[in-house]
């Protein structure tokens, strides 16, 4: 079943995890993606996965705040693929650190990469999905664009944003036909646990976390989320059978916000 046959997508942090299986996915229902990120040989490795199981994609270097950068992806896809139907603003970083040691670097990084990425991937790509006729945006927040947690002020707020950043866009954009939702993954088994930044700077967290272990401990389901688990939602808000749905939010957490258990993350 192609459930995205036809469509073009674009996909930013599409090099890993969440990115990663979301560009595979919709490769595998017949979609031709696009997908971007800051680390070429990750990127190219999708690439190369997607066109050995018979898909269609390609990778284009670049760094979602860079502005000057935005019209040539969009350019790309129009050029290569022909037309632009799905955007995936997936891009994203976490930093976790107490409020009143964060420092300003690091909860501007993440607003840049976070809030600022995110608005230029829809402000670029809504003119390219009004040539096609309409489309569907997809954020990525968090369940921590929706629950607060100690040590993930500066992170939650990116994610909040994202969050009504994305039903505003959902509003502005419905008379155009192209809808736009929130995915809010809870604990997600990808490379981004590694790499948050830990050490004594800005009194960031001092050991890094294991998500298999955490999940284990908090999520009903007792289990980590998959980044195929993300995708799936994804895909299905980019498919046709989603053509009512708009302005909403879509947690996939294995029950973890339904939960009255303390919040996974402490610093
Ligand atoms: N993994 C989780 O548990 C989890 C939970 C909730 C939300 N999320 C969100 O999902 C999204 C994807 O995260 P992931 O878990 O797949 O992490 P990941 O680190 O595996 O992938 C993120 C990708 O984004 C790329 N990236 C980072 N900064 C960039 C920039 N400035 N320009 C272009 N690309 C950039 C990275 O190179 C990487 O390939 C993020 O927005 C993250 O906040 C993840």
């Amino acid at each position: 079943m192609a459930r995205v046959a036809g469509k073009v997508a674009l996909v930013t942090g599409g090099a890993s995890g969440i990115g990663a299986a979301c560009a595979e996915l919709f490769a595998a229902e017949g979609a031709a993606v696009l997908l971007t990120d800051l680390d070429e040989a990750m990127g190219r490795d999708v690439v190369a996965r997607i066109g050995k199981a018979g898909g269609r994609a390609h990778f284009h270097r670049h760094d979602v705040c860079d502005e000057a950068g935005w019209p040539a992806v969009v350019a790309e896809a129009e050029k290569r693929f022909g037309r632009l139907d799905i955007a995936v603003a997936n891009a994203g970083i976490g930093i976790m650190a107490p409020i009143e040691t964060m420092t300003l670097a690091d909860w501007r990084r993440q607003q840049a990469i976070n809030l600022d990425g995110v608005f230029l991937t829809v402000r670029s790509a809504i003119p390219a999905l009004r040539r096609a006729g309409g489309g569907s945006i997809v954020m990525m927040s968090s369940i921590a664009g929706l629950r607060a947690a100690p040590g993930l002020a500066g992170y939650s707020a990116t994610k909040g944003g994202v969050r009504l950043f994305s039903k505003s866009v959902a509003l502005e954009h419905a008379h155009d036909n192209i809808r736009c939702n929130s995915v809010h993954p809870g604990i997600i088994a990808t490379p981004i646990w590694g790499k948050i930044p830990t050490g004594a700077e800005g009194n960031r967290r001092n050991a890094p976390i294991d998500p298999r272990e955490r999940a284990a401990a908090v999520v009903p389901l007792v289990r980590v989320g998959e980044a195929r688990d993300v995708a799936e939602v994804v895909l299905f808000l980019c498919t046709d059978a989603a053509s009512y749905v708009t302005a909403q939010e879509f947690v996939v957490d294995g029950g973890m916000t339904a939960s009255m258990r303390r919040a996974p993350v402490q610093t």
